[in-house]
């Protein structure tokens, strides 16, 4: 026993010497004079001794248990003093610092808008590749090789079977090729033009690109889901007119316009879209008989309606990725 009493406090005092810390502490009050620390375990030891021998170990048992108490509560309380808490570093004053969020672009915002009206009213959506063989961009679609209508269109071509296409149309022929009638799809994406970059024209842009073919499919449908399409983007009192117009995979064709009047200007019409009957031959093209199944198609340009959905008046803004710009959507 009296050695035990001695190992305790040798090894108390040792590792005592090297706490710095609270937490040290706390693990060293729990290793000897918690309930079942080791000051605790020699008074259970103590208890079973013969009485002759308790008379001789109980003074240094309690001198031991005093040894133990005095130094921790010393070195608590300086402890206590020199530790300064984390909490004093911080200053809860401040003001927090503010994340700025990403948001989506507003071509994407206005191209979300376009797709969710038409998902509503059955369309579902489909994707091209963006490099696109002539047959499909042009000569599927009505364009013979040397017809001046692919003048309408300055293409960059990458070889003299691929480009990158000028429209959103080859589409078109991809999904006939695919899909048997009823078709009634939408079709999203980016299209590229040789054209000299200025306020209204850029390189590239996007377009959405409508097709629907099914039996006794007719001008007068086309006419009334765009109105009802442009009326959903632009509101109610929107003004609007179509006029007849030309594209060769279309008979008849017609574009619509919409009535802009910006704030302290003069108003004008300005075409958002090309519209029109699938022409026969572009059907022939891709295998579906003209006679039973007749279709209307569209193409509308994201831009364009983006500008005068929010009074824009430069189509380069949108590709100039200026923080100032974007951030206002
Ligand atoms: N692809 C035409 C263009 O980019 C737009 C267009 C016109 C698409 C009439 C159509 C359509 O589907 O029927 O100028």
């Amino acid at each position: 026993m009296e050695n035990k009493i001695l190992d305790a406090k040798n090894s108390f005092e040792n590792e005592l010497k090297k706490i710095d810390n609270l937490s040290k502490l706390e693990e060293l009050r729990i290793k000897y004079l918690s309930r079942k620390g080791t000051l605790n375990q020699l008074f259970d030891e103590f208890k079973n001794l013969p009485s002759a021998e308790k008379q001789k170990y109980g003074k240094s048992l309690n001198e031991l248990k005093n040894f133990f108490q005095e130094n921790y509560e010393k070195l608590k309380a300086n402890l206590e003093q020199t530790e300064t808490k984390v909490e004093d570093f911080i200053d809860w004053s401040l003001p927090g610092r503010k994340r700025n969020l990403g948001s989506k672009h507003i071509l994407i915002q206005t191209l979300d808008e376009i797709k969710s009206v038409f998902k509503s009213i059955g369309f579902s959506v489909y994707e091209g590749p963006e490099l696109e063989s002539d047959y499909n961009n042009f000569e599927a679609l009505n364009f013979p090789s040397d017809h001046p209508a692919r003048d309408m269109q300055d293409t960059f071509f990458i070889n003299n079977s691929f480009l990158l296409r000028t429209h959103t149309s080859p589409v078109q022929i991809r999904v006939m090729q695919q899909l048997k009638p009823p078709i009634r799809v939408i079709v999203p994406g980016k299209v590229y033009r040789n054209e000299a970059i200025s306020a209204k024209s850029y390189c590239l842009f996007h377009q959405v690109e409508g097709l629907y073919v099914d039996t006794d499919v007719t001008f007068s449908e086309l006419k009334g889901t765009l109105v009802s399409f442009a009326k959903q983007l632009f509101g109610d009192n929107l003004k609007y007119r179509f006029r007849a117009s030309f594209f060769p995979f279309t008979e008849p064709s017609a574009e619509m316009d919409i009535w802009w009047q910006p704030t302290g200007k003069e108003g004008r019409w300005l075409e958002i879209l090309g519209c029109g009957m699938v022409d026969p031959n572009v059907l022939t093209n891709v295998g579906i008989d003209p006679e039973h199944y007749t279709g209307y198609a569209f193409g509308m340009g994201v831009e364009r309606m983006t500008l005068l959905k929010y009074g824009i008046d430069d189509i380069r803004i949108f590709f100039d990725n200026d923080k100032r710009f974007l951030i206002q959507f």
